[in-house]
């Protein structure tokens, strides 16, 4: 058998696409409740009505085999205003949902912070102000006191490299002291692992990044040479920071060549220095492919630093090998196990899958859905991670995303990738039912099997 009996076959939400219920029991805004929302898809006032369904919705989980339910607390649900009075109401919620996971025996796996930073810590600056960094930490300090009791991994930050490089398209900020954002976001990160470590000794913690392995192009030197900084750029320098405390060279060169400000104090790098997660948890759903930069690289201007090039280093090419999603997303099992390799081999740490999946336009009939093309992009995935496990790489867990119908960034319900369907669409609310999916039936026999049986 590939997996050990313990393995944690999950599934993953976020507070913000899942819960709803955005003013209710005291929750203060946050930045996703105020953010434009693109033309023609919902805001996140109701989402799946998670927030009433929570009881249903974690009965469907069980019913479904989970042994694993990665969600997200809401910050503003904790504290209102991002660093005010503790939020009674909102400790009590989360309560809820952590004692109905433990009466099925299902394992909570809580990320701290699923993009959505309070509004009122983002009016005055977010991450751009250092007292968003002890805002998180007593953040920290209230979900290890009053969750700890129960929950034994925690994620600090998702998709913190998503956030700095692709920040204007999720809606979590943008601008030209970025580098200097994330070295908070770092910070913060630090602080609640080492508090983490004192409070609760036997809980384990870590990162949850969005990784992913980076091509070149063709074998010419260039394009490999271009490839390692473009590794360095969407994966490894965050991971560098938060494993070992230390900025990786190659970021500081591109930083620096592109005229962002980073500053970086002594006493920082012993707070990075002092840290350790205890496993790396990441996000994986496709790999990416660069050619060298054409372009001249000009020092004097700052480019909107993002996932598709860093001026003169490289630039973001489609992959010819690859066939893409519904979506445009490029679709590679393969690169799954390149980047798990990848990972282990450069941190030797066990590693976490939180997000893994399909975003697709499901149909239901007659009460079902035939999602045999996400049973086949899972199935493919898990083969590609069970043969990880068996060359060695340890993974404590397996987390698709998502365990229920939810709003996508971009096309709200239109994309979904649940293994239960949520009767809304972009336009009204409907029923809000809940209907299992085919890949609800063929997940439940995947983990029932261990891993062993995907067909
Ligand atoms: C991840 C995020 O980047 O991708 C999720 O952590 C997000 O919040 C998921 O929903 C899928 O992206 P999208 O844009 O298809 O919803």
């Amino acid at each position: 058998m590939a997996f050990k009996k313990d393995f944690l076959w999950g599934a993953s939400t976020s507070a913000y696409q899942v819960e709803g219920g955005y003013n209710e029991g005291g929750k203060g805004a946050s930045v996703q409740d105020v953010k434009k929302i693109p033309d023609g898809t919902p805001d996140f006032k109701v989402c799946s009505d998670h927030y009433h369904r929570y009881k249903e919705d974690i009965k469907l989980f069980n019913e479904l085999g989970l042994k694993a339910y990665r969600f997200s607390i809401a910050w503003t649900r904790i504290l209102p205003t991002g660093d005010g009075e503790v939020n009674k109401e909102g400790i009590d919620f989360y309560n809820n949902i952590i004692n109905e996971c433990k009466k099925y025996n299902i394992e909570p796996i809580v990320t701290m912070y699923h993009f959505d930073l309070p509004y009122e810590l983002d009016k005055v600056g977010g991450w751009s102000n250092d007292k968003t960094v002890d805002a998180f930490e007593k953040f920290a300090k209230v979900l290890f006191e009053n969750y700890g009791d129960r929950v034994k991994y925690w994620l600090t930050i998702n998709e913190q490299n998503i956030m700095t490089l692709m920040g204007s398209v999720i809606g979590t900020g943008d601008s030209s002291e970025i580098y200097q954002d994330n070295h908070r976001m770092l910070l913060a990160q630090a602080k609640a692992m080492i508090l983490c470590h004192k409070m609760l000794p036997n809980a384990k913690i870590g990162p949850a990044p969005n990784i992913s392995a980076v091509y070149p192009n063709s074998n010419t030197p260039e394009d490999n040479l271009a490839a390692q900084y473009a590794n360095v750029h969407r994966n490894w320098q965050f991971l560098d920071a938060c494993v070992f405390g230390i900025y990786n060279k190659l970021a500081l060169e591109m930083i620096k060549s592109q005229g962002y400000k980073l500053e970086i104090s002594e006493d920082d790098i012993k707070i990075l220095k002092n840290a350790k997660p205890d496993f790396i948890a990441f996000n994986y759903y496709n790999t990416s492919t660069v050619k060298a930069s054409q372009k001249i690289n000009d020092s004097t201007k700052i480019d909107q630093q993002n996932m598709s090039g860093v001026n003169g280093f490289f630039e973001q090419v489609d992959n010819k090998n690859l066939q893409k999603t519904e979506f445009g997303w490029e679709v590679d099992p393969v690169g799954f196990r390149v980047t798990l390799n990848e990972i282990y081999s450069r941190y030797n740490l066990p590693l976490m899958i939180t997000e893994n999946g399909l975003g697709a336009y499901d149909k239901l009939e007659d009460g079902k859905v035939h999602d045999d093309y996400r049973i086949k992009y899972l199935k493919d995935h898990i083969e590609q991670m069970r043969r990880a496990t068996e060359s060695g790489v340890e993974i404590l867990s397996y987390n698709p995303w998502s365990a229920i119908d939810l709003i996508s960034t971009h096309e709200g319900f239109l994309k979904r990738y649940g293994f239960i369907y949520v009767d809304r669409d972009n336009e009204s609310e409907k029923t809000l039912n809940r209907y299992k999916k085919d890949s609800f039936f063929w997940y439940k026999k995947v983990i029932e099997s261990n891993g062993e049986e995907l067909d």
